[in-house]
């Protein structure tokens, strides 16, 4: 058996895992939130930890993640994050978290996938989507070959001072994040955004408008899955922006994925 633990907003690192989990097989894919709660004891032949990068490092549910995990002594770890191109030292900041814990990161991948935050570019689509789609699964396939092989291979350290030094701040700031999120008349009260938000940080109140919760990890899924674009994210910029998923990520594979929620 394997085990990945994944973190997603819009489907890319989703994607990234169900490529694994189906070449593997034998596979289980976990949200991490939603072992949360508790110590987290990972147990397989190989385990993953898949999340995208926020902030040049990691999401703040992965930090929490993170810091309650041990891992089984015989199990091969490995690491992917993906993100719009600038991980920077993401990956070694995982390293060296891992290895004050006494876990052995044992290889390490980035993977160049679509952009989901707005404030800072536009998601793309169209022929730019694709072609970003069709690289990013070119380089999965040799990064699958590699964890089916057991072949090691350690991050470059040469950005990590700049991933430890801003990503802490930032991610701390995040769960107030959610106050820039509000809703247009054209939301129909379907619940969708509280069904993906991989946290349950969003419930419906009496009149069935979405209310964040100030627990928000800033993935952007409440944003990018509404299905009438009806939420919208800092009102400079999200109503001319596009919305995005995964092209090969249904909203039924997402919910199925992330239902499981965060146990506060
Ligand atoms: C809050 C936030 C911060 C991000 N920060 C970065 C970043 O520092 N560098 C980068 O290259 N991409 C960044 N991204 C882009 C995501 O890492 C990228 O689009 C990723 O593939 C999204 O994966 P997901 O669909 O699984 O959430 C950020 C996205 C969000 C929502």
């Amino acid at each position: 058996m394997n085990s990945l633990y994944v973190y997603s907003g819009t489907g890319n690192t989703l994607h990234i895992a169900d490529r694994i989990s189906q070449s593997l097989g034998d596979c289980r894919v976990i949200n991490m939130a939603s072992v949360m709660g508790k110590k987290i004891k990972a147990e397989g032949e190989r385990v993953g930890i898949l999340y995208p990068v926020h902030a040049i490092g990691a999401p703040g549910v992965v930090h929490r993640f993170l810091s309650n995990l041990t891992v089984e002594r015989s199990s091969w770890v490995f690491l992917v994050v993906d993100s719009a191109g600038m991980p920077l030292g993401a990956e070694a900041q995982c390293q060296r978290i891992l290895a004050q814990k006494g876990i052995e990161l044992r290889a390490s991948f980035s993977v160049k996938m679509p952009g989901n935050y707005p404030p800072l570019r536009n998601p793309p689509s169209g022929k730019a989507l694709e072609r970003i789609l069709s690289r990013g699964d070119r380089k999965l396939d040799g990064i699958i070959d590699r964890i089916k092989g057991k072949r090691e291979s350690k991050p470059s350290t040469l950005f990590r001072w700049a991933s430890e030094k801003i990503n802490v701040g930032a991610i701390a700031a995040a769960c107030k994040e959610d106050r820039k999120f509000f809703q247009t008349d054209s939301c129909n009260s379907c619940g969708i955004c509280q069904s993906v938000c991989p946290v349950g940080n969003i419930s419906l109140d009496k009149a069935g408008n979405p209310r964040w919760l100030g627990r928000c990890t800033g993935c952007l899924a409440c944003f990018h899955w509404c299905p009438t674009q009806a939420i919208q994210y800092n009102k400079t910029t999200s109503f001319e922006r596009n919305r995005y998923h995964h092209p090969d990520v249904s909203l039924e594979r997402y919910l199925k994925w992330c239902k499981p929620k965060m146990e506060e």
